[in-house]
């Protein structure tokens, strides 16, 4: 399904509607188990997220996007009130990246009394309070509690498969989103769709922008600072941290915040006798610093 403006419902009722009869479309015309494809996303659309429905598309029948602007993952109030919302324009771009269905509900729709609702949310334990979340309480709390939500709304019915799209630059959310599907038994199969990176190594960023020729410079010893430990890991060889982490600091200006070896799963470090020996499993460098005036995170998937 696709060269055609896609279909935007605002309340769970209307997009169930139209969920439910392009999946029985899909059926009458012969698929036996119609795939579709959730992107959900915050608006503000850009090329950093045609990757994710460029994949979508690639791998689904119907492709969703969702577009709202989640209150409960705002630490700070301000940023929640001017985050940018332009809802004609999205349209256009889930169309043109070949999206068949929008659901952009109001705050009230999603959250009916809010700010006082809601009065369940999901808590993503330990795994929301480290790395990101150390700086951002309750962020990835909120995140949980909305994709939750999400999947439930948008759920395609039998027999259609449930797939649902997160970037690899987000590497804790996508930890976090998957394992909340495991452990809560939700019927979704969580699509990592690969980081981009400029020729230089930079992971690409709305963010980058804002740096100048000197900003990007220092911006490199993250990337070099990943691939370091990467070539490390493939080597079979110990994996110096402190040298990784110098690669970084050695830049003027630079603060490194964190830069740590974990386990995929679970986020949990990676002990110094593991670190020490060749890797027995992929693991995953996570790193986040201040390059003036922004914060650039960066991760790599370390293979042995
Ligand atoms: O990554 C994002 O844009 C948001 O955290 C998400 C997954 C859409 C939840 O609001």
């Amino acid at each position: 399904m696709t060269d055609q403006q896609a279909l935007l419902a605002t309340t769970t009722s209307a997009v169930r509607a139209i969920i439910d009869e392009k999946v029985a479309e899909l059926v009458a015309a012969g698929t036996a188990r119609p795939k579709v494809g959730l992107v959900p996303t915050m608006g503000a659309l850009h090329d950093g997220h045609g990757a994710l429905f460029e994949q979508a598309r690639a791998e689904n029948d119907l492709v969703i996007a969702s577009i709202f602007v989640n209150p409960l993952q705002f630490d700070q109030p301000e940023d929640y009130e001017h985050y940018p919302r332009d809802l004609e324009a999205d349209l256009e771009l889930v169309t043109e990246y070949g999206g068949d269905i929008v659901f952009a509900p109001s705050t009230q729709h999603m959250y009916p009394g809010f700010p006082d609702a809601p009065h369940i949310r999901v808590s993503a334990g330990q795994m929301g309070q480290m790395f990101e979340g150390a700086s951002r309480p309750g962020h990835f709390d909120g995140v949980c509690t909305v994709v939750a939500k999400l999947w439930n709304i948008l759920m395609p019915p039998p027999p259609a498969v449930f797939r649902s799209y997160f970037g690899r630059k987000d590497a804790q959310q996508l930890a976090i989103v998957t394992r909340m599907a495991k452990d809560l038994n939700i019927d979704v199969k969580i699509r990592p769709v690969e980081l981009v990176r400029a020729p230089s190594g930079l992971a690409l960023s709305s963010r980058n922008v804002r740096l100048d020729d000197h900003g990007m410079e220092k911006a490199l010893g993250l990337s070099k600072a990943l691939h370091f430990l990467s070539d490390q890991a493939t080597r079979g060889e110990p994996l110096d941290i402190s040298a990784a982490r110098d690669m970084i600091r050695a830049h003027e200006n630079v603060d490194l915040d964190y830069l740590e070896i974990v386990d995929p799963d679970t986020l949990t470090p990676l002990t110094e006798e593991q670190l020490a020996a060749p890797l027995e499993r992929e693991a995953l460098a996570l790193v986040a610093a201040w390059v003036p005036p922004v914060r650039l995170i960066d991760n790599m998937l370390l293979s042995p």
